[in-house]
């Protein structure tokens, strides 16, 4: 009788689960349906998260078998919402997603992704505008950590426009964000910003 470690299909799998050890995605050792999960770490400062983060949430769920939204916790910046309150706002957005979930994180994303046994990097490419600065950065993770691999996603084009920043901007100038953010966060934004101005 034909051995598992000699059986055709296994042989033909050799390479793809020599590539995955490399790639450090874990595989099943025994023949049968190859098993592997592959994490992918989706980073961010998400101040606050918009519908467009959503969008991407939703299609990495969809590829990946675990997606970490990893928040960077950076001392440098002067966010609008702490990492708290926009851990919950991430949490309460994509509570439904079972292998979805919300982390901080500071220091090097390369490290992070070590520790949380990740094969690659979620960024969200809007336009050609975006690519030069995700290009960068990809390079450089992958000069830190050749093995993390960086996979680029274009969310729906009817959000190529959107960013934090923008949102922020335009609810402090009194403009209307419907449908460019979840309504739970468009109520945080505008009681932020109003709380803002009372106490100026
Ligand atoms: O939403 P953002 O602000 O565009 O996200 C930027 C982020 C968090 C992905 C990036 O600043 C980051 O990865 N910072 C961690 C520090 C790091 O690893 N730097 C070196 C590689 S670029």
């Amino acid at each position: 009788m034909e051995s598992a470690a000699s059986h055709p299909k296994r042989q033909a799998a050799l390479p793809l689960l020599e590539r995955a050890q490399g790639l450090k995605i874990k595989v099943s050792d025994s023949f049968g349906p190859i098993l592997k999960r592959v994490t992918a770490i989706y980073p961010g400062s998400f101040d606050p998260v918009t519908n467009g983060h959503l969008d991407l949430i939703h299609r990495g769920a969809k590829i990946f078998d675990e997606l970490v939204v990893a928040i960077l916790r950076n001392p440098e910046k002067d966010p609008l919402f702490s990492v708290a309150e926009r851990r919950e706002m991430l949490e309460a957005m994509t509570k439904e997603l079972p292998n979805v979930r919300v982390d901080e994180f500071q220091g090097l994303l390369v490290d992070y992704a070590h520790t949380h046994h990740a094969a690659a990097v979620l960024r969200g490419i809007r336009a050609i505008s975006d690519y030069e600065y995700e290009l960068q950065m990809a390079m450089m993770n992958r000069k830190l950590d050749p093995n993390l691999e960086t996979i680029f996603m274009m969310p729906a084009e009817k959000y190529s426009y959107l960013s934090s920043r923008l949102v922020r901007e335009v609810v402090k100038l009194g403009g209307s964000v419907d449908g460019l953010v979840p309504p739970m966060v468009a109520e945080r934004l505008l009681s932020k910003v109003n709380g803002v101005t009372r106490s100026k």
